[in-house]
């Protein structure tokens, strides 16, 4: 569904990239996830492949097509949400989707249905400007789903959002995936990428890490930890330890004999400890 090859991208055409020579495919049905910190470059190449940003350098095809010719008709088939959500504020929720629906030529879904679907069934007469940020981000996201995208790019698509309606989001994501939508997904949020996406590439300054299954990675990486809260000079001290390496072993049991445990339970690695240690980086 996307063939990215060798991107590089210069705002200022500096020698500074913002993307440098990113390379990953992602295949049709995947929620493919790309995840690291703010400034990673991950808007950047999200803005590339759905021809918001001119490419510089490299060979990007999006669901079939060359992003170099961008040709309309791409559009019919790609959906896209924004991290900044860039509504017609002087209309109405329900006069966007009208407006945005004409300017496809496929089948596009009712903009009932799809305010109903985000929480804003009742809302659809108020305009857009009166709209909290986060009812305006939900309004950004149905509006993305308009043209029943095969291809659907969501940018943060939960950040900002209040817990039970980032829920809402995921539970929509994941439907609209099983109905064989693929997604191309990015956040700086783990737990979006751990519970949404079959495949997630960690980014650091424009540069891709490493692209595995959030499963396989803590097969790989995750190995089995013990965190040991201690008494030491009077302080409790907390630390983690590997079951399987050594010299954690050996650290741990030289705790357990010299000083009072206060707690102590083994615990699974979360992509972000993941992450920190392919990166360095922490995702903030
Ligand atoms: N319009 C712009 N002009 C100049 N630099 C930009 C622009 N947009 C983003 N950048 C820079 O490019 C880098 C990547 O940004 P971005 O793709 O937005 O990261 P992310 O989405 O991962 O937070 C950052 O260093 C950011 O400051
Ligand atoms: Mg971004």
């Amino acid at each position: 569904m996307i063939k990215v090859k060798g991107l590089n991208h210069s705002y200022k055409k500096d020698g500074k990239y913002a993307v440098n020579n990113v390379n990953f495919e992602v295949a049709e049905g995947e929620i493919f996830g790309f995840l690291g910190p703010s400034g990673a470059g991950k808007s950047t190449t999200q803005n590339i492949m759905t021809g918001l940003l001119q490419l510089q350098e490299g060979e990007v095809t999006v669901a079939g097509y060359d992003v170099k010719h961008i040709k309309n008709e791409m559009f019919n088939q790609i959906g896209m949400s924004f991290e900044q959500s860039n509504v017609y504020s002087k209309m109405t929720a329900k006069e966007n989707l009208d407006f945005y629906r004409k300017l496809f030529d496929v089948e596009t879904r009712e903009p009932q249905d799809l305010l109903d679907l985000v929480g804003l069934g009742d809302k659809g007469n108020i305009r857009a400007g009166e709209f909290s940020k986060g009812m305006k981000h939900r309004l950004t996201f149905a509006r993305s789903m308009i043209n029943n995208p095969t291809l659907w790019f969501l940018d943060e698509p939960t950040t900002g959002l209040d817990p039970s309606i980032a829920a809402d989001i995921k539970d929509i994501i994941r439907r609209e995936n099983k109905k064989g939508v693929t997604v191309f997904l990015t956040t700086h949020n783990m737990y979006i990428a751990d519970e949404l996406c079959d495949r997630v590439a960690f980014i650091v300054d424009g540069d891709i890490k490493l692209i595995d299954s959030p499963k396989n990675l803590k097969l790989q990486y995750g190995e089995q930890l013990v965190e040991v809260e201690y008494i030491k000079d009077g302080d409790v001290v907390k630390e983690s330890f590997s079951t399987i390496k050594t010299e954690d072993k050996n650290q741990l049991k030289d705790i357990i004999d010299k000083y009072e445990i206060q707690t102590m339970h083994t615990k699974e690695a979360t992509l972000e400890e993941i992450f920190i240690k392919v990166t360095g980086r922490g995702l903030k």
